[in-house]
C-alpha cells in the first residue's frame, strides 16, 4: 500500500468514527472496525485489491438509513467525502458501487459484481454470525423493543424489502429469517469457512436456548 492510501484509510477511520459514534442499532463503530479488519483477513487470503476492501469496509454503512435523514442523504454525505480525497475516480466509484450494493435487504440484491465487492460483503455478513452476531441480534432487538423469544410466532419466509425492515419480530427469529440463511450466501471460499464455523456456533446456541427455554 501506498503512503496516499495508508492516509485516505487513516482519514475514513476518523469519518466513519465520527459518523458511527453513538450508534447502538448494531451499526456502531466496533463493528466498522471487525468489518475492515475482517475485510483486510480476506482480501489477503483471496487475492483481492486490500486498499478498496479497506475503503469500502471502513466506509460501508455510512449511508445507512438509520444513521440519516434517508438512504439517498446518506449516499451523497459518503459521495461527498470521497470527493475531498485523493484517490481515482475509478476508486472512488468502485468504492461507492461496492456500499450500494452490498446489503442484505431481505435477500434481493443480485449478487457482487467484483472481487472485492465479494470480499467486503462476506466481511460484512460474517460480523453478522457466531458469538458477535448473538450478541448483535439481541442488542439490535432491545433497542427495537422486540421479545428475545415467542414459540407462537413463527419465523416468516419470503419477505419484501417492507415485511424484513417491519412487522412483528423477535430477536430468535432473526436468526431464520437471515443469520441462518448467510452461509449458503457466502461469496469467497475462505468467507464460507469461517461462515461455517460460526453457523455451527449459532446453532448450538439456539437449540440450547430453546431447551432452556423450556425448562430442560
Ligand atoms: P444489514 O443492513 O447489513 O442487513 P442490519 O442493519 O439489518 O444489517 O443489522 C445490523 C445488526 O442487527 C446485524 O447484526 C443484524 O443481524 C441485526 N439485526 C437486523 N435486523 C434485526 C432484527 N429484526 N432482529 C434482531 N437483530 C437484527
Ligand atoms: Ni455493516
Amino acid at each position: 500500500m501506498t503512503l496516499d492510501q495508508e492516509r485516505v484509510l487513516a482519514a475514513a477511520e476518523t469519518f466513519a468514527r465520527d459518523v458511527h459514534g453513538g450508534d447502538r442499532t448494531g451499526h456502531d463503530w466496533p463493528h466498522i472496525e471487525r468489518v475492515a479488519r475482517l475485510a483486510a483477513s480476506l482480501a489477503e487470503a483471496e487475492g483481492a485489491d486490500r486498499f478498496i476492501c479497506a475503503l469500502a469496509a471502513l466506509l460501508h454503512d455510512v449511508p445507512d438509513e438509520k444513521l440519516n435523514a434517508s438512504r439517498e442523504a446518506g449516499e451523497e454525505r459518503l459521495r461527498s467525502w470521497l470527493d475531498g480525497q485523493p484517490v481515482d475516480q475509478a476508486v472512488r466509484e468502485h468504492v461507492l458501487e461496492i456500499i450500494g450494493t452490498m446489503s442484505f435487504s431481505g435477500g434481493h440484491n443480485p449478487p457482487m459484481r467484483t472481487h472485492e465487492g465479494r470480499v467486503v460483503q462476506d466481511a460484512d455478513r460474517l460480523d453478522a454470525l457466531g458469538a458477535i452476531g448473538i450478541a448483535r441480534t439481541f442488542v439490535y432487538a432491545g433497542s427495537k423493543g422486540h421479545a428475545m423469544h415467542d414459540p407462537a410466532l413463527p419465523p416468516r419466509q419470503a419477505m419484501s424489502r417492507e415485511e424484513y425492515r417491519s412487522g412483528k419480530q423477535t430477536a430468535v427469529n432473526h436468526f431464520y429469517e437471515k443469520l441462518l440463511l448467510l452461509k449458503d450466501r457466502m461469496n469467497t471460499a475462505e468467507g464460507r469457512r469461517m461462515a461455517e464455523e460460526r453457523h455451527r456456533y449459532m446453532e448450538l446456541f439456539l437449540d440450547r436456548f430453546v431447551r432452556e427455554w423450556d425448562g430442560v
